[in-house]
């Protein structure tokens, strides 16, 4: 078992907020996750991006450890305000010339650039303009889209728009926990559909004979507690916030309507204009998915505050098996009944895990790190991984998150979730086994 096709891209994945630093270097703006940061309370230890693990210094040296470590492709996202400082209009050319360096430095190391152009730094002027609550975001997005395009389409083929919308939309605009850190349920709906907007406004701009364009989706697989009503209808709504609020428009043009009328209390859909969802429907070259852990929910007798606005007596239930340092439980199952979930009710579009990993409490020795958790951890998930192949399903890549230890959002530098450790205070870089391990995982092509 577990051998995977030659052509299986191996990779790992980062973003641009939460490794480069460097934040007012060559004319980047400031973005929402610079402002979020820098408000008290907003984020443990009271933690920024501002130095993060200096990537955009240091990148040669990465790229150099990728090479090592065998990587056959490398995610990482295009930071907008370095290349439109504001948000709208002419492109810093300073900040693309960053991002051509990388990718020049990828492609000379036998290394696929794969670019995401959107993992959550939105320009600081554009949320002052009202965020992605407002349609405008979307038609802004587009224009940067093009711009990147215009500059790396000659060296990138395979591009991704955005990254795991539902948490920038009920994550920022919900919850608060996320920059912008609103707290306004019905605007988070709002910004949900304009991400998708943005999603196929950009499509349209970027797509050429050279270009594979898709999206990546945080999916998780959603069991209910008990057969009880109550707890079935929480998985009901639970798996339709989470998974087809963003699956059916991509992959059937259309609002699943269970969705709509779970959500009429907090919002009417007068933002969702006559052409929008035909647009968003267009279909993808590939589809990614962000997967860390199953969830199991029951009904509830009393609200409970959570991102999914709409459905208060819904609370995440303790399914009893052991959990990472995130407190996220442990079941690779979930994964593979995920990939078997989008095989039986979708239409087959390309599939590629782009991030799944785990933080935990790594301990540095003189040694290096000995992370037995974390590679039981992959190991698990790639097993799911190669089981759902065996089924027919088609996935082509997997990426680990992440490359390197950085900055956790609202966490700080606190969670480590990289195969590669990083000592902040040096920015000295360490393999941990599990960098090993990969490494021989993708030497072999398989576990
Ligand atoms: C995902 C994010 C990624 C990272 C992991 C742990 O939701 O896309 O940036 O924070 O979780």
């Amino acid at each position: 078992m577990s051998t995977f096709d030659p052509g299986f891209l191996w990779g790992a994945a980062t973003s641009s907020y939460q490794i480069e630093g460097a934040v007012t270097e060559d004319g980047r703006g400031p973005s929402i996750w610079d402002t979020f940061a820098a408000t008290p309370g907003a984020v443990r230890g009271g933690d920024t991006g501002a130095v993060a693990a200096d990537h955009y210094h240091r990148f040669p040296g990465d790229i150099a450890l990728m090479a090592q470590l065998g990587l056959r492709a490398y995610r990482f996202s295009l930071a907008w305000p370095r290349i439109q400082p504001t948000g709208s209009g002419p492109a810093n050319r300073r900040g693309l010339d960053f991002y051509r360096r990388l990718t020049d430095t990828l492609l000379d190391h036998g290394i696929q650039p794969r670019p995401t152009l959107y993992h959550w730094d939105l320009p600081q002027p554009l949320e002052d303009a009202g965020g992605w609550a407002v349609r405008d975001t979307a038609e802004r997005f587009a224009e940067y889209a093009a711009l990147a395009h215009e500059a790396l389409g000659d060296r990138v083929t395979h591009w991704t728009t955005l990254n795991e919308p539902w948490c920038s939309a009920f994550l920022g605009y919900a919850t608060g926990r996320h920059a912008p850190g609103r707290r306004e349920p019905a605007a988070a709906v709002r910004a949900a559909h304009h991400l998708l907007l943005a999603h196929s406004l950009a499509t349209e701009a970027i797509r050429d004979a050279d270009s594979h364009v898709g999206i990546t989706l945080n999916l998780t697989h959603v069991d209910p507690l008990s057969t009880a009503p109550a707890d079935l209808d929480a998985a009901r709504r639970i798996d339709g916030m989470q998974n087809r609020l963003f699956l059916d428009p991509l992959l059937r043009g259309a609002y699943p309507d269970d969705v709509l009328a779970d959500l009429h209390e907090v919002t009417g859909f007068g933002h969702v204009h006559d052409n929008d969802l035909k647009r968003i429907g267009a279909p993808l070259d590939h589809l990614g998915i962000n997967y860390y852990a199953p969830m199991l929910v029951a009904g509830s007798t009393t609200p409970v505050q959570s991102a999914y606005v709409g459905s208060p007596l819904v609370r995440v239930a303790d399914g009893g098996r052991p959990r990472t340092a995130m407190g996220w439980e442990i079941d690779e199952s979930g994964l593979l009944e995920l990939l078997l979930r989008l095989k039986a009710d979708y239409p087959a579009v390309p599939l590629y895990i782009t991030e799944n990993g785990a933080a935990f409490d790594d301990v540095v020795e003189d040694d290096g790190v000995h992370d037995a958790y974390r590679i039981a951890y992959l190991d698990g998930h790639l097993r799911s991984c190669a089981r759902a192949i065996d089924r027919g399903v088609p996935l082509k890549g997997y990426f680990v998150w992440s490359l390197l230890d950085n900055f956790e959002w609202s966490f700080g530098y606190g969670p480590r979730f990289g195969i590669v450790h990083v000592d902040y205070a040096t920015q000295r870089r360490t393999p941990k086994d599990s960098a090993r391990w990969y490494a021989e995982v993708i030497r072999r092509g398989g576990l």
